[in-house]
């Protein structure tokens, strides 16, 4: 069983993933640290982020088991990523660590930004979670100020805007929802009711698989 779960920045992607995987007892991978993962150990090196050669050895030195949010949180590493994201070999060494992990047992819950499109196509339910650019770009704010730091929403806003077209924009596996996604726009939900949506559509499908 797969459940891919896309979408762009801030939509709430994570904590719904990590809400499905833990009630269905399925493993998680957040897809967009492994990006990160390259992306810091290209900063870190002090290695640029536009060679292709460098960033595709890096890609394949990622282990899935070591991936950390909290080491890999930071906006720059953010920003770095989705840089390093736009180089197709970077793409085809980490989507060839990501397809293995889907195959795992029980089931497996994978969130990105490509995963019903190109990583696991044939993925049984395929969610495609979003909301609006404002609604996202106040959630990054709360979030970062209920950890105590300082941001300014009208950044973070145009931050979330530039996101959205480096990677809706790029010609490699570019965000958008799979012909057979279901959508889910949070813009007016709470986390609560997006995890019971997601969860009667998947139910639905394990019902089916099961008869
Ligand atoms: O958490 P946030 O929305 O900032 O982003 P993330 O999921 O950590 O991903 C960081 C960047 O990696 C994204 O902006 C994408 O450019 C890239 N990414 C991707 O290209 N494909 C994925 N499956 C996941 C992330």
């Amino acid at each position: 069983m797969i459940i891919a779960i896309d979408g762009p920045a801030a939509a709430g992607k994570g904590t719904l993933s990590r809400m499905i995987a833990e009630t269905y007892g399925f493993h998680h991978l957040d897809t967009g640290l492994t990006y990160r993962a390259t992306a810091k150990a290209l900063l870190d090196a002090g290695l640029p982020l536009d060679d292709e050669k460098v960033a595709e050895k890096m890609a394949r030195e990622v282990e899935l088991a070591g991936l950390d949010r909290d080491v890999l949180s930071s906006h720059a590493i953010g920003e770095a990523a989705s840089r390093i994201a736009v180089i197709p070999a970077v793409r085809s060494a980490l989507v060839e660590a990501q397809r293995a992990f889907s195959l795992r047992e029980p089931g497996t819950v994978l969130d990105g930004r490509d995963i019903g499109t190109v990583v696991c196509p044939d993925a049984p339910v395929k969610l495609y979670v979003t909301a609006s650019p404002e609604v996202r770009a106040r959630r990054r704010y709360d979030e970062i100020v209920g950890k105590g730091g300082v941001a300014d929403y009208h950044r973070i806003f145009d931050e979330v805007k530039m996101r959205d077209g480096r990677d809706m924009g790029r010609a490699d596996s570019p965000l958008r929802p799979a012909d057979d996604a279901h959508l889910l726009d949070t813009s007016e939900m709470s986390i609560e009711a997006a995890f019971q949506a997601a969860k009667t559509i998947i139910d639905a499908v394990l019902t089916r698989q099961i008869k």
